[in-house]
């Protein structure tokens, strides 16, 4: 039996099942086991022949086909022409150490050779990625390798998120029986709706109970998710890339590798999530430095670019505190709006005259940083670019594609159209010192195929894209990227290996936020999570909301601005300058703590908050998203805490003044009280009296 071992997770790999090896446990650290027990581990794990089944139980493999008698969806699609459509491997070698894998099986028959890396991670992730080698005298068409992940008996309800533009990222459930769930992305990119983990656990599993587990795909391209129950009692969590057809025909000799896939778990959300968030911050390019306090210029005066008031905006962001000013679209040749411009990456002189020198100098000037917004990949009908290259845009042959916010897609895979983008960004950054590029990506991918051969090639494409990121990093080491696709349609580890931020969403109304960001930081620690102020009223819902609970949900992430500050008046920008104040002061915890969620017995609070490593401080934000039923509304528990130790809990600034309806001062609010982490995690404190849509700071300091 294989054993690896780390992070506080154990995979026990079965090397001895007909067909593949089987992973017989992936959770909780068995600790040093002796090799007998592994031994009946794996056979107590071993099914019995049943009537009207197959002589030879089937088992869920590494990759799961018909040749061993797995009857449900196989973890491997292709074929040689119509032939060798039902591959048969048998175990080559197995190299190991403690905590990676590499299994290597053959079909001779087929001609396929197949890798299976595994690998738990420090974090407790477990890491695969399969890869096939094509050994025969001619092509195979692969159609689907997918990396499994079996799940434990009690995992019988599954979660994942769905949503849209301006609502990303929200959850929904379901009971896991007999069949499959399916969750695929034909966008070209993750997408909107995109499912960031899809998830596995026991009933009712929430944030602090539960064992639960979950997958997610490294990849920027098509993919595809799927939770399968069989009638044989097997149920897994599988993931890879999705090919469309033609897309990977391996030529004699050629080797395909799905991206990786990780899967992690946890009783509870909360510590499946951290493991996400340490193995983030391990990255060799993850950001050291504290994240700079962002204005960025599109809610404020959308394609309106004017010198003079970019200029206001830029003074006003500096007085507040801001350290990086990103000016959004609209710069470039011919973007008076969002018909024309895309591929034409120069500025505009019509709008910027002098160039964009003065307002750079303006922003360097006031001691902040610049950033500029590019979508690189794009090009409107309507530009120079198009005009004279119509064949560098993504279609299937004969056509284009139908069009998205008046856009298409340039083939990166094309040499000569990815030496244009990368030549233009370059020049760009050569020429003014643009620390940051917002880099977004506003439509989906259809029919997305090479002009030049007729045949699909998202796969392609996404590979030539990281190429692109990774050849502007060389060059310009500092550059920080953020990732945007009209918001949160482009989150996942493959562009998070080369970025540096996400746009969560579009939509900055704080009430829609706390879900949106609650549920992309299961995958995304806060640090890279892009969260705003907006306006007082929310440009995409037009409700209206407080500063208080507006920058009080955006203070737990990277903080930015979006708001036209040259229209507020000279109270709301000292209150805006307290906020700022409090998010520098406090974001050493906040972005390299631990993140926890209280499971609340009510709908209408939301308890969130950060605890620091070592648990000697936390900072909670509490809302009252509703009126509760309740009045008042009860005790909230603080979930995170160290139990054996002491805290002072209290309110903290800029929310320490109660602006609710409270008829009494609370007295732990403004004097603090003294608790152990335990009770402050079990009893818990009286919630303050809120109006609805009003959240407060709650600080917790060990004492002693
Ligand atoms: C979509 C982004 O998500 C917005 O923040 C903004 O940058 C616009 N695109 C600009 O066109």
């Amino acid at each position: 039996m294989i054993h690896l071992r780390n992070g506080g997770t154990s995979l026990v790999i079965d090397p001895t099942t007909p067909g593949l090896p089987t992973i017989v446990h992936w959770g909780h650290d068995l600790g040093d086991a002796a090799q007998a027990d592994l031994d009946g581990l794996a056979l107590a794990a071993e099914p019995q022949r049943v009537s009207g089944g197959l002589d030879v139980p089937a088992r869920l493999t590494l990759l799961p086909l018909d040749a061993a008698g797995w009857l449900g969806t196989p973890g491997l699609e292709g074929h040689r022409s119509g032939r060798v459509f039902s591959p048969s491997f048998a175990l080559s070698t197995v190299e190991h150490g403690p905590s990676t894998a590499t299994i290597t099986a053959v079909d001779d028959h087929g001609a396929l050779t197949l890798v299976v890396e595994l690998e738990v991670s420090d974090a407790g992730l477990v890491r695969q990625r399969l890869s096939l080698t094509n050994t025969g005298p001619d092509d195979y068409s692969l159609l689907a390798l997918a990396a499994t992940f079996p799940l434990p008996a009690q995992a019988t309800e599954i979660m994942d998120t769905t949503g849209r533009h301006l609502r990303e990222r929200s959850p929904q459930r379901r009971a896991l029986t007999v069949g499959t769930h399916l969750r695929e992305s034909r966008k070209g990119r993750p997408g909107a709706d995109a499912t960031l983990l899809l998830a596995a656990g026991t009933p009712g599993f929430g944030f602090e109970r539960g064992q639960v587990h979950a997958v997610h795909v490294a990849w920027s391209g098509n993919h595809r998710l799927a939770a399968e129950r069989t009638v044989t009692a097997e149920s897994a969590l599988t993931a890879g890339e999705l090919l469309a057809p033609g897309e990977v025909d391996l030529a004699p000799g050629a080797t395909y590798s799905t991206p990786w896939v990780l899967g992690s778990w946890g009783d509870g959300l909360t510590e499946l999530s951290a493991r996400f968030h340490t193995e983030l911050r391990s990255r060799p390019r993850h950001p050291q430095r504290p994240r700079p306090v962002t204005l960025n210029t599109w809610e404020a005066v959308y394609f309106d670019h004017d010198l003079a008031t970019l200029t206001a905006l830029a003074e006003r962001a500096a007085a507040v505190g801001v350290e990086r000013f990103v000016l959004d679209d609209g710069w470039f040749l011919g973007r008076r709006d969002d018909t024309a411009g895309l591929g034409d990456w120069t500025v505009d002189p019509a709008v910027w005259p002098h160039g964009l020198t003065p307002l750079v100098e303006t922003v360097t000037g006031l001691g902040m940083e610049f950033g500029l917004w590019v979508e690189p990949e794009m090009v409107n009908l309507d530009s120079d670019l198009a005009r004279a290259h119509p064949g560098w845009i993504l279609q299937p042959g004969g056509r284009l594609p139908v069009e998205g916010r008046q856009q298409h897609v340039l083939n990166l895979a094309d040499p000569d159209a990815y030496a244009h983008v990368f030549e233009s960004l370059d020049a760009l950054l050569v020429e003014h010192p643009i620390s940051y590029l917002k880099w977004d990506h506003n439509r989906e991918l259809t029919s997305a195929g090479d002009a030049r051969t007729g045949r699909a090639t998202v796969h392609e494409h996404t590979l030539a894209l990281y190429r692109l990121l990774d050849e502007l990093h060389a060059r310009h080491p500092a550059l920080e990227i953020e990732s945007c696709a009209s918001g949160g349609a482009r989150v996942d580890l493959g562009i998070l290996e080369r970025t540096d931020r996400v746009w969560t969403s579009d939509c900055i109304d704080p009430l829609e936020r706390l879900d949106n960001q609650r549920y992309t930081g299961l995958l995304v620690p806060p640090e890279l999570l892009g969260a705003h102020v907006g306006g007082p009223r929310s440009h995409s819902t037009h409700r209206t909301h407080d500063l208080d609970l507006r920058a009080g949900v955006a203070f737990f992430g990277h903080l930015g601005i979006e708001w036209d500050l040259t229209t507020v008046d000279d109270d709301q920008l000292a209150a805006l300058g307290r906020w700022v104040e409090a998010h520098k002061q406090a974001r050493d915890l906040l972005h390299t703590g631990r993140v926890v969620h209280a499971d609340l017995p009510v709908a209408t609070a939301d308890l969130r908050g950060v605890v620091a490593q070592d648990r000697s401080r936390a900072l909670y934000a509490y809302t009252q998203t509703a009126t509760s039923l309740t009045y008042p509304a009860g005790r909230v528990h603080l979930p995170g805490l160290d139990p054996d130790a002491s805290y002072r809990v209290r309110l903290a600034a800029p929310t320490a003044a109660l602006a609710g309806p409270g008829q009494s001062p609370l007295r732990w609010a403004s004097d603090g009280a003294r608790s152990t982490g335990r009770a402050l995690g079990t009893t818990g404190i009286q919630a303050p009296v809120l109006y609805p849509e009003e959240l407060v700071l709650l600080e917790a300091t060990v004492i002693g």
